[in-house]
């Protein structure tokens, strides 16, 4: 091949319009000699951060991953195939190749290692030394044309290598959302199974709870109505009396009962109510109730709250202050909500007796009420703290996002 000094040839000569060309390709271009050494290569190397000057002379493993270059370099490559030969189907694909016509190689993606730098102040910590980029070769022997066939010069190796760095960062990226995609919807289709049993456990929940309300109502008057007739019998009618004024506590007391498990079920419009006020009206009932006297801080914009959130910190509320009334014999209660971050925080605390957290969490028994707090606070992104010691009282903290 002829030697190009480009100085010595004057502009408009064929040559040197055609290496001014090579010389500005997008793409590496690339010729390296029998052993392997670069004998040119164009302006584009200089995305690896290499001068093309610096690399004439150098062998062209200087700017391969050194994993990719046991793949790809004849002197490992073709040792395997020893005694074997190669495949017209499939031939080796080669960075250093020296088939022409039909076999050359294609479409061969390795991985590029840029020029070690020493850190600037530009860099501000970046490694650049470990960036990779990708390149896809395509690379053809290159032979002197005027000698014979048969005694053809094998002069060295032309190739390409086209940068797609940024399509393997887009590919990987893509792949990466494709994983988490595929994670959350494996998520969403485990959270929604979990919805769907919590649903279930709560409908087993309210119909043992109106069967116990409705079965002591009636086992009691039942029992009572029977005393009264009895009484009648015998003409006692002080006794009658009491006996009356006693089914009719009962009957109110049960009547309350059932009041409250209805109510439970249809929260207010809070669209309408507001949640602070809705909160504000349910804890006036239960002291109605139950005795129980509720402190309420509300310092949130309930406007910013979606009806999703609204309708979930209520049931949250709902449910922990039914668990206080059924278990902590608590004489003090605070609600407190207050916004956050980009959240709001719901935080009640009860002084009453507590509860080992670990042992009811690894008991048998069916507890609902806090496995459902939990899901509700998590379907909306939200989180779901309780800590409690026994003597000591109960804390339930919720943070949801708005
Ligand atoms: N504020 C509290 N004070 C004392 N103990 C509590 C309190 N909250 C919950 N517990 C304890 O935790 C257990 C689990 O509560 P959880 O609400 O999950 O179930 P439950 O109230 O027993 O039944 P369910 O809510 O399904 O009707 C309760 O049985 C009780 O022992
Ligand atoms: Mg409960």
């Amino acid at each position: 091949m002829k030697k190009f000094k480009i100085e010595q040839l004057k502009e408009n000569e064929p040559e040197v319009q055609y290496l001014n060309i090579l010389q500005e390709l997008p793409d590496i271009v690339y010729k390296i000699d029998p052993n392997g050494n670069f004998s040119f290569v164009n302006n584009s190397v200089r995305m690896l951060g290499y001068k093309p000057e610096e690399l004439i002379g150098k062998h062209f493993s200087k700017i391969i991953h050194p994993d990719d270059l046991k793949l790809f370099a004849r002197q490992y490559v073709l040792k395997k195939y020893k005694g074997k030969g190669t495949s017209d189907e499939t031939p080796p694909k080669l960075f250093d190749e020296r088939r022409t016509g039909q076999r050359k190689t294609t479409n061969l993606s390795i991985r590029l290692i840029p020029k070690k730098r020493k850190k600037t102040k530009e860099d501000r910590g970046e490694i650049i030394a470990e960036v990779i980029a990708f390149g896809d070769v395509s690379s053809t022997g290159h032979y002197a044309t005027h000698i014979q066939e048969k005694n053809k010069k094998f002069l060295g190796t032309l190739g390409i290598i086209r940068d797609f760095t940024k399509h393997k960062h887009a590919e990987e990226k893509i792949k990466q959302h494709e994983k988490m995609l595929e994670e959350s919807e494996k998520e969403l289709k485990r959270f929604s199974h979990r919805i769907l049993k919590i649903r279930e456990e709560e409908k087993k929940k309210l119909s043992a709870n109106l069967h116990s309300e409705l079965g002591s109502m009636a086992v009691t008057l039942d029992s009572y109505l029977n005393n009264i007739e009895d009484a009648i019998k015998g003409n006692n009618l002080k006794i009658s009396l009491d006996i009356i004024r006693k089914s009719k506590r009962k009957f109110e007391k049960s009547i309350k009962m059932l009041k409250r498990i209805i109510a439970d079920l249809r929260p207010p419009d809070l669209d309408i109510v507001g949640l602070p006020d809705a909160l504000r009206e349910y804890f006036l009932n239960i002291k109605k109730q139950t005795g129980i006297n509720i402190q309420c801080i509300m310092k949130i914009d309930d406007k910013k709250l979606t009806n999703n959130a609204a309708i979930t910190l209520y049931r949250i509320v709902q449910e922990a202050i039914t668990n206080i009334i059924k278990h902590s014999n608590a004489k003090k209660v605070t609600v407190r909500m207050t916004s956050r971050d980009n959240g709001i925080q719901l935080r009640i605390c009860d002084n009453g007796k507590g509860f080992d957290t670990v042992k009811v969490k690894q008991g048998t028994k069916m507890h609902i009420g806090l496995r459902s707090m939990t899901e509700m606070a998590e379907s909306l992104g939200g989180t779901f703290d309780i800590t409690s010691t026994p003597g000591q009282g109960t804390e339930i903290v919720v943070i949801l996002p708005i």
